[in-house]
């Protein structure tokens, strides 16, 4: 039985790469309390099937809720792509009516609007998020008019989540996936980095593109797109608890998460297993 009380903020990804939102999340709404969860041990989730996908986002929303949230952010393009409508269609109606899931893709495509001169837009992500086609389908509703080329990039969650994000070894995977991009468009303005991991490959991917096109971020996006929900739904603001406080779970090895979460976040911070 779900507890009908107000509770944090859930805000869940495959790993690490949420924390790229969260981050931007509380800078902007420090006041509520959040309950970050990462599913490193089954991290990838870039590279699974659609019902992997689907079955480990609901196990892991569920979770939440269990530890009283009452509004949960898939922190994860791939779980947002493949996940996000079918929990909300499927288990919220079962599991309790009142909650929400929400996702990372709208907000980061309402927002090309503003940023594209040429509407050549350029995505980068899981391949999983790249062949489920929901950037292409979600850009054609709002700009019918804009170009979509996508490419997957399936080694840059690894080098991400095995800290090798710095590393020589990077710069090859980086020159590799943004070049093929530019091979199928070479007049591409602007580029989504459209999954949570990749903000931490930023700085070889900017200077990879160079003044090419410009590459935009999530986590600002979303954190506006919450304040502005939040702002619009006083019923479920109401739900969530105001302390300032984040708790850190993740599925593997609670102290090894600690070390890589706090050099993200830049701040020290405490971890807890979960089995889910
Ligand atoms: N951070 C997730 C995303 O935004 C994906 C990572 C993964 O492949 O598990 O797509």
């Amino acid at each position: 039985m779900l507890s009908s009380a107000p509770g944090p903020i859930g805000v869940f990804d495959s790993g690490y790469g949420g924390l790229t939102i969260l981050k931007e999340i509380r800078e902007r709404l420090p006041e509520y309390d959040y309950i970050y969860l990462g599913d490193n041990a089954r991290n990838p989730y870039g590279t699974r099937s659609f019902d992997v996908v689907y079955e480990f986002t609901r196990q892991a929303v569920h979770a939440l809720f269990e530890r009283g949230c009452r509004l949960v952010i898939l922190a994860c393009n791939t779980a947002s792509a493949k996940a996000l409508r079918s929990i909300q269609q499927k288990d919220l109606p079962v599991w309790d009516d009142s909650r929400r899931v929400l996702g990372v893709i709208i907000p980061t495509v309402e927002a090309l609007g503003s940023i594209s001169k040429n509407g050549n837009i350029g995505v980068l992500g899981t391949p999983g998020t790249i062949s489920s086609g929901t950037y292409d389908i979600e850009i054609a509703k709002f700009f019918p008019q804009f170009r979509t080329v996508s490419v997957a990039c399936p080694m840059w969650v690894p080098l991400v989540e095995n800290k090798e994000y710095d590393s020589p070894g990077a710069d090859y995977f980086v020159e590799k996936y943004v070049e093929q991009l530019f091979a199928e468009e070479p007049d591409i303005d602007t580029i989504i980095l459209g999954c949570t991991h990749y903000p931490l490959l930023i700085d070889k991917i900017r200077s990879r593109v160079g003044d090419r096109a410009s590459i935009i971020t999530q986590g600002e996006l979303v954190a506006a797109s919450l304040a502005d929900y939040l702002r619009r739904h006083p019923e479920m603001d109401q739900k969530c608890t105001r302390g300032g406080t984040c708790t850190y779970l993740t599925t593997e090895n609670p102290d090894k998460f600690a070390e890589l979460a706090q050099s993200f976040m830049q701040t020290s911070l405490t971890a807890s297993h979960i089995t889910l």
